[in-house]
């Protein structure tokens, strides 16, 4: 059996409302349904997540839900037609004072006053994910004068970067805060937090996490150039995150699209090492917004990102408002797919020369070691409380799957977004002690995933239920009784 280890993350919009299209989707292999929350209403939030999780159990299908938050994405007004052409060399000021809805060709508003204080003479200003460039000329205490470098079409509400990065709007808004409480109400599995600068950011979201009563997993969007400046900072945010997400869109604005590939690298290595899952975002498979096939380039992307290990690959506008999301998932999957079989992914240096901090994680490696040594293997089994030690275990590169057995809902749903990791749903306290691992042999047979003859390693704790417990491994032969 193959298992496709690369998992796929599709945003849900307009495109893939429809209960069918939406069933299509999970079917075509999407593992992690992300909501947008820069767009739509709780109501409709909630009415996408149920749809979600109603076709996942009927279909067997684990797939977990991700809030984005919006974040402090700092943008200008609007204008009066809606739009303006501006041409190189033009002039063009942004305004605290003017009003919101009235910019026209020379003027528009903007919603973030601070923007004026962070600004100086010589800055280089990036609108709409920099199709439109000016430089800074002058600033008085309530403008900042420009002239155009790059002239382009500029609408209502275009988001502003600053080359280099560099504006201090704080990680979260108060839309935002309400939404880390609509996350924990809706039992959201991942959560998103935009434009984080540092652990700090993270710490925040996570205390209001606590404090709303949710449980999702946290993710750190690195988007902001401060937070690749250097390793300390990237690290720090990585290690105060549960996963990351590679959003290339305001990154390759901030930090140029010529270094975006290598920070990509570093951001995929880095999480993995620090034992966080990593989501690669932003135009993978662009042109097929439009267009039932994707380009080579676009398939160079994914293939890329799967090679890289990356936990997951993204759909952004592809999946929410292109002509053809379904096929776009379907695209990703076969690719993901063909490059997984790379001899890269077989090999792995697990980690020789690195200490061990923790039992769990010496003995999940343990079983890595031994599952790529023992050609017999065909399947690892992790009993796990909430989905750390078989997190662990896809840090390390291999073809053998790993099974994450576990009662809880939301650690079936969370761990779908683990490179080379699904679900069984699994009780051991259920059980009698000396049945479990027969039970847990069954359930791969019933599934076709292994048959007798072949090996299986099984990891757990003395006790059941116990995060971080995992003190042992067991090497178990198909078709024997167990004990
Ligand atoms: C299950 C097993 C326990 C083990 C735990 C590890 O509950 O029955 O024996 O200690 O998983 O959970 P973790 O969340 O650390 O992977």
């Amino acid at each position: 059996m193959t298992f496709r280890r690369t998992k796929i993350v599709a945003t849900l919009g307009p495109a893939s409302n429809s209960p069918e299209v939406l069933e299509q989707l999970i079917l075509a292999g999407v593992d992690v349904c992300r909501l947008n929350f820069s767009h739509g209403t709780p109501d409709e939030h909630k009415a996408r997540a149920n749809l979600v999780r109603e076709i996942a159990a009927k279909h067997g299908r684990f797939v977990a839900l991700l809030g984005d938050l919006q974040g402090p994405k700092i943008r200008i007004a609007k204008f009066t037609d809606k739009r303006i052409e501006l041409k190189e060399g033009d002039s063009f000021r942004f305004s605290v004072t003017h009003p919101r809805d009235a910019g026209n060709q020379d003027v528009v508003g903007i919603d973030y006053p601070d923007l004026i204080k962070d600004c100086k003479t010589g800055d280089e200003l990036l609108l709409d994910d920099g199709r439109v460039v000016m430089l800074v000329e002058a600033t008085t205490a309530d403008e900042l004068h420009c002239r155009v470098l790059v002239g382009g079409p500029l609408s209502d509400h275009k988001g502003i970067n600053r080359r280099g990065g560099g504006l201090t709007a704080p990680a979260l808004t108060a839309k935002d805060k309400a939404d880390i409480k609509l996350a924990a109400e809706m039992e959201l599995d991942y959560l998103a937090v935009s434009f984080p600068r540092d652990a700090a950011d993270m710490e925040l979201a996570r205390r209001l996490r606590d404090e709303a009563g949710g449980t999702a997993w946290l993710v750190a969007k690195i988007e902001r150039a401060e937070a690749v400046a250097d390793d300390e900072t990237l690290d720090g945010l990585i290690r105060a995150s549960d996963a990351v997400m590679v959003a290339r869109g305001d990154l390759g604005v901030e930090i140029g699209d010529a270094e975006l590939v290598g920070i990509q690298k570093k951001i995929i290595l880095h999480a993995r090492r620090l034992n966080k899952a990593v989501i690669t975002a932003t135009q993978m498979m662009e042109s097929m917004i439009s267009s039932p096939m994707p380009t080579r380039a676009e398939v160079s992307d994914v293939a890329n990102a799967a090679l890289d290990f990356t936990d997951a690959v993204m759909l952004s506008a592809e999946s929410a408002a292109g002509l053809y999301p379904v096929e776009a998932v379907k695209a990703m999957a076969r690719v993901c797919v063909g490059a997984e079989k790379h001899p890269t992914n077989k090999r792995s240096s697990h980690r020789l020369g690195h200490t061990f901090t923790r039992c769990d994680e010496s003995v999940a490696l343990a079983a890595m070691y031994t599952a790529n040594h023992f050609p017999g293997v065909k399947a690892i089994i992790a009993l796990t409380e909430s989905g750390y030690s078989p997190l662990i275990m896809s840090r390390i590169r291999s073809q053998v799957p790993i099974f994450a057995f576990t009662p809880h809902r939301e650690t079936q749903a969370r761990v779908a977004m683990f490179r080379g990791v699904y679900t069984v749903p699994f009780d051991p306290a259920a059980l009698p002690a000396n049945k479990v691992s027969e039970a847990a042999i069954e359930e791969l047979v019933k599934r076709g995933v292994v048959q007798p003859g072949d090996w299986v390693i099984l990891t757990k704790g003395d006790s059941y239920h116990t995060t971080g417990g995992t003190n042992s491994m067991k090497i178990l032969h198909v078709g024997e009784p167990q004990v």
